[in-house]
């Protein structure tokens, strides 16, 4: 498994606002996106090329193209939803699963709730939730991927506790993760400190 902590300025800025209890629903869910769209630019970087012959208006020359594995992106609803439309822009031909999953409020355990995959197990699945806590939640939706048949699998977060990041790396060494931020730990009711509070409260107004 890789840990990628992507450092770029403006993801961290944008982070930053994120962060802050001040920033308005709209603000927080713009800044998702855009940052989901950067942190994209890394999470495809290992993409394979191959090269077909075109023409320019000036000569024939052989061009790269992405080759190799077509992607699935997959949100863990709610929150994971926020991050689908800035990798949508990256990839636009890329098909959308979906995994639904909540945290029990008492247990933090994740309850199953939807399972929408494409046929095709070939593809690529960047599975995608802002918030990594207990790992919960990550852990049970890469299960389901891997019993469905879905085998190649990286984790797209925005915040991370060590907790959630070990869990993951115990239970799926073969899951790379990427990450905005590794946050300090969680707190008593296994929230991310700092953090940036419920996301899917911040990004659909509902608190
Ligand atoms: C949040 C978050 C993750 C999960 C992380 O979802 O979006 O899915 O908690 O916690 P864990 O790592 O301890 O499992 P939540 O349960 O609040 O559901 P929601 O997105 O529908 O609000
Ligand atoms: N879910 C969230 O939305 N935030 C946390 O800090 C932990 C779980």
């Amino acid at each position: 498994m890789a840990l990628r902590i992507i450092e770029h300025p403006l993801v961290q800025h944008k982070l930053s606002i994120m962060r802050n209890k001040e920033t308005s629903t709209m603000k927080f869910r713009e800044l998702l996106q855009e940052i989901s769209m950067l942190m994209g630019y890394e999470v495809t970087r290992d993409m394979p090329l191959t090269y077909e012959e075109i023409e320019t208006p000036l000569m024939k020359m052989n061009a790269p193209k992405i080759a190799g594995k077509k992607v699935v992106i997959v949100p863990i609803l709610r929150a994971g939803l926020g991050m689908v439309d800035g990798l949508m822009k990256l990839i636009p031909s890329a098909r959308i699963g979906h995994i639904g999953l909540y945290r029990d409020e008492v247990t933090c355990q994740p309850q199953f709730y939807y399972y929408k995959m494409p046929a095709n197990k070939e593809r690529a699945v960047i599975l995608t939730d802002p918030m990594l806590a207990t790992g919960g939640s990550a852990c049970d939706a890469i299960a389901r991927l891997k019993a469905d048949g879905f085998e190649h699998v990286r984790l797209m977060c925005l915040v991370a506790s060590p907790q959630g990041v070990s869990a993951v790396e115990e239970q799926h060494p073969d899951v790379d993760i990427f990450l905005a931020s590794l946050d300090e730990g969680l707190n008593e009711k296994n929230y991310i400190l700092p953090g940036l509070g419920d996301a899917g409260d911040r990004i659909f107004g509902t608190k």
